[in-house]
């Protein structure tokens, strides 16, 4: 039979492995093992917890197991990439809701037995109320990442002070919680934390949510790790403390790549639309040059280094596999190719990687910006598809610009410079490309994969 000390060096295994995982996916090419890890560390705890003698009724739980895969896979298989951080967003609030529901189930089953502790009790109302936050705080992220909810920033005087008042209330409130015992002060706990969870997501802007995201996945992590305590697993608890500290320095190296104060991100009001007296919007009336594939084709030709800033648009029009192309032409051709990775390019962390990885384009020809950044001003031809913001010039020079202060790829600086995209629309944070007006850049107007296919066909052929 599994006692409690085999089943907790079964959990050890398993923790180890998500530790493993994690340490995987710090790399590309070492992303899949990562995840090999991990979900196998995932089975091992899922087992672990099922032999567990405090398991009565099987029943349940291979019900829910049985729905949760169901349900996981048909997402899994039908997700669109570009969805994926609504996606996660939505994960995230269903951890949340876990943890309040665990809260005041365990509260009211061990209250009804007589057997409830002070510190049961704190670990509760806190697990309630980081669960509440998480919960309707992701339910906001999503409706604002899936454009069901404006992505501009809501707010209105006072909100600080609105915010730390139930902040403040919600310790009373688990103070009382600790001392008296109650359903109520939980389910008021709850209430308040619901609303903070709304009052805190809907101040920030479009621009910041990647951050906000990967905020909340360190919230839904502490949710997870607070449910450990109430629960008494330390799988749960362990897997918590990863998400939760790996959300927050995920958090913090993004603010720190758009060099943004994390406080006044996660305080809000940033990212919405653009002003209307900034440069970017007077430099909206001077004239752009635009030029055709077979110009774009020529000045590659001629070029001995090109480097490719790989955005959004590439993602939406799934041009990466183009682009593999062009890089295997090139090289045989001895033009050096490389690309740029800024670090919130497209819509998740890591997301051009993963598509330039899909495409099987050599890692070798994948540099971040912090590396590529000095190479621009060697470069013949910086080749922009599908990106926008990550290459704006306003945020070094147009203090009014909401994305002022935030790190960009120097793509101004290579000799020429070919946007390619369909129109003259702005990117996520709604502002003019300050780029585009540049001497040395032309725009290609169309679709990213099929100008990139008709570039390939062009530099074959010549
Ligand atoms: P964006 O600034 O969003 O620009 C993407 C551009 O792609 C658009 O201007 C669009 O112009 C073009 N495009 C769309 N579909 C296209 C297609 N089929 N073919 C060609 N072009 C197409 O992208 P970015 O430069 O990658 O910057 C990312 C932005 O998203 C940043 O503001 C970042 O803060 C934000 N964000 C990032 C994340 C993470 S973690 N990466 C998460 C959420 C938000 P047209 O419509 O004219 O074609």
């Amino acid at each position: 039979m599994f006692t409690i000390d085999t089943l907790a060096i079964f959990y050890l295994i398993s923790a180890s492995l998500f530790i493993l995982g994690l340490k995987g996916l710090t790399h590309p090419s070492t992303a899949r093992r990562g995840n090999y890890f991990a979900m196998i560390g995932m089975v091992i705890a899922i087992a672990a917890t099922l032999v567990n003698p405090a398991v009565q009724n099987y029943g349940l739980i291979l019900a829910g197991l049985a729905l949760g895969a169901v349900i996981g896979i048909i997402i899994a298989m039908k997700i669109d990439m570009k969805a994926m951080p609504q996606l996660v967003a939505a994960f995230h609030s269903l951890v949340g809701l876990t943890a309040v529901l665990v809260a005041i189930g365990t509260y009211t089953e061990h209250a009804a037995a007589g057997h409830v502790d002070g510190i049961m009790l704190v670990e509760l109302g806190v697990g309630a109320f980081i669960g509440a936050v998480t919960f309707t705080g992701s339910l906001i992220a999503f409706g604002k990442l899936q454009a069901i909810l404006s992505g501009n920033p809501v707010v209105f005087k006072g909100q600080h002070w609105l915010n730390l008042a139930l902040g403040v209330a919600s310790l009373v409130l688990i103070a009382q919680f600790y001392q008296q015992g109650g359903l109520m002060p939980l389910l008021l706990v709850t209430a308040i934390a619901l609303a903070l969870g709304i009052l805190l997501i809907i101040p920030i802007g479009g621009a910041d949510m990647p951050v906000v995201v990967s905020m909340l996945n360190s919230y839904s992590g502490w949710a997870a790790a607070a449910t450990g305590f109430t629960l008494g697993n330390h799988a749960l608890i362990v897997t918590g403390a990863l998400v939760g500290f790996s959300g927050a320095i995920l958090s913090f190296i993004m603010c720190r790549a758009m060099n943004r104060s994390f406080i006044s991100v996660i305080l809000g009001g940033f990212g919405g639309e653009d002003d209307e007296g900034s440069e970017a919007a007077h430099a909206a009336n001077q004239g752009v040059k635009s030029a055709a594939v077979e110009d774009l084709a020529f000045m590659i030709e001629n070029a001995s280094k090109v480097i490719v800033i790989p955005g959004y648009g590439m993602a939406v029009a799934q041009a990466q596999h183009a682009l593999k192309e062009l890089t295997d032409i090139l090289d045989e051709k001895e033009i050096e190719i490389k690309f740029a990775i800024h670090p919130v390019a497209g819509r998740m962390p890591g997301h051009m990687n993963v598509l330039l990885a899909e495409a099987d384009i050599p890692y070798d020809h994948v540099a971040e910006m912090e590396e590529i950044n000095p190479e621009f001003s060697t470069a013949d031809v910086a080749l922009v598809v599908g990106a926008n913001d990550v290459t704006n010039p306003a945020a070094k020079t147009d203090k009014s610009s909401p994305i002022y202060g935030m790190p960009i790829l120097d793509v101004e600086k290579a000799k020429f410079v070919f946007v390619i995209k369909r129109s003259m629309r702005p990117g996520y944070s709604g502002i003019d490309n300050l780029l585009y007006y540049r001497d040395n850049c032309s725009m290609v107007f169309g679709d990213a994969k099929e100008v990139c296919e008709s570039l390939t066909n062009e530099l074959k052929n010549s």
